[in-house]
């Protein structure tokens, strides 16, 4: 959870008058978390941020399961997902549990005609391909290749786009993207053994405010629903906010990795984490330096977790045949390991140029009909010598 920050006008204290120019009251909203008892921030709007003017019937975008229960190491290509105009239209869903849901997108236009709110889940956007600006109510976030952008549930936002030729990794989280708690001290500060720092955690900035009245839509999602709301207020109006609750990004090419004389183990690895699923980053690294060091990764069991690999770049020393946009998942309850003559190949190497996010969840994914879309039908029997 990033530290305290503020942008633009904010009263002296919290719940006093705070009026505009013509004398009448700004609105304070407080935006908390586990009801009143964790991270919140407390914004200044010009109109009250509760006038729906009309609200469209809800419909459904969630994912169709198509394996509730996978018991097979298998791949999927990201990249073959089509492009499609719109951001929230280009969302292809492709693991799923009750905890996270993992999705792709190649959006090829920004969002123009309306906002959009997750209110059932944090999302973490990370940037494939593609550069642009995030725009909420707490600032602006520009992203660029490699970034993670980090949403907070219940904030509007849209997202701009420079181009036509974007791939996102999307996750949403049902419960708070945090730090690993190992990493912070009992302030809440990184530690000096953390891979990043405060630093590295880039916060909203250039706060704008629109003091509009007229017609905004809102697409609301949540429980797999799209709800359609109408605002007569433009919902960035914020003259200025205060708080821990916001959006932030984080660029995986910011990730300092730890390297050891023998192989690390994963944890090393980890950015950030939510309920029973952690998130980890594989940047260019040093290889293992003990003369004898094995420095490709141990045939390896994951007795409790199910684990996703999305690879961004690089070559990878483990696996054959990986295309950027690929995915793997070995799941609970199989083990799994380097491609054949990888461990040879792999001794006396001095670095990897490697770039992947990982995401091992504690509970079983379920495979969605758009993933066997993109699958590599082989891909469990890749092992055989
Ligand atoms: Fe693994």
């Amino acid at each position: 959870m990033p530290h305290y920050h503020s942008l633009g006008k904010i009263p002296s204290k919290r719940h006093v008058q705070f009026r505009k120019p013509d004398g009448t009251l700004y609105s304070e909203q407080l935006l908390s978390t586990e009801g009143f008892s964790d991270a919140y921030s407390l914004t200044y709007h010009v109109y009250p941020p509760t006038m729906v003017s009309a609200i469209e019937e809800p419909y459904s975008v969630a994912p169709e399961v198509a394996i509730e229960k996978n018991m097979q190491n298998r791949s999927f290509q990201g990249f073959q997902v089509p492009p499609a105009d719109d951001f929230l239209e280009s969302r292809v869903p492709l693991m799923i549990n009750n905890d996270i849901h993992i999705s792709v997108a190649a959006p090829r236009q920004s969002m123009k005609s309306y906002f959009y709110k997750n209110s059932g889940a944090d999302e973490l956007l990370f940037i494939h391909e593609g550069k642009g600006v995030v725009r909420t109510m707490y600032g602006k976030l520009p992203f660029s290749y490699g970034d993670h952008i980090v949403i907070p549930r219940g904030t509007v936002y849209t997202i701009e786009f420079e181009a036509t030729d974007n791939r996102l990794l999307i996750l949403e989280s049902f419960s708070p993207i945090r730090f690993p708690k190992r990493y912070v001290n009992r302030f809440g500060q990184l530690l000096e053994h953390a891979p990043y720092y405060e630093r590295d955690i880039r916060k909203p900035s250039d706060l704008e405010t629109f003091d509009q009245k007229g017609d905004f839509r809102i697409l609301v999602k949540k429980d797999g629903l799209i709800f359609p709301y109408h605002y007569a207020t433009h919902p960035f109006d914020v003259i200025g906010w205060d708080g821990f609750l916001y959006p932030w990004a984080f660029s995986i090419h910011d990730f300092e990795p730890i390297t050891g004389r023998i192989h690390q183990p994963p944890p090393v690895h980890q950015t950030f984490e939510g309920n029973n699923y952690v998130l980890c980053a594989f940047v260019p690294r040093l290889y293992d330096y003990h003369p004898d060091a094995i420095v490709v990764p141990y045939n390896h069991s994951n007795v409790d977790s199910d684990e996703v690999l999305y690879y961004v770049d690089g070559e990878f020393m483990s696996r054959k045949h990986v295309n950027r946009g690929q995915f793997t998942l070995h799941p609970i309850g199989i083990p799994h390991g380097p491609h054949p003559g990888a461990v040879e190949r792999g001794i006396g190497a001095k670095e990897t140029r490697e770039l992947a996010v990982m995401i091992d969840t504690f509970k079983p994914l379920m495979i969605t009909r758009q993933a066997l879309d993109i699958e590599d039908k082989a891909y469990f029997s890749s092992w055989i010598d």
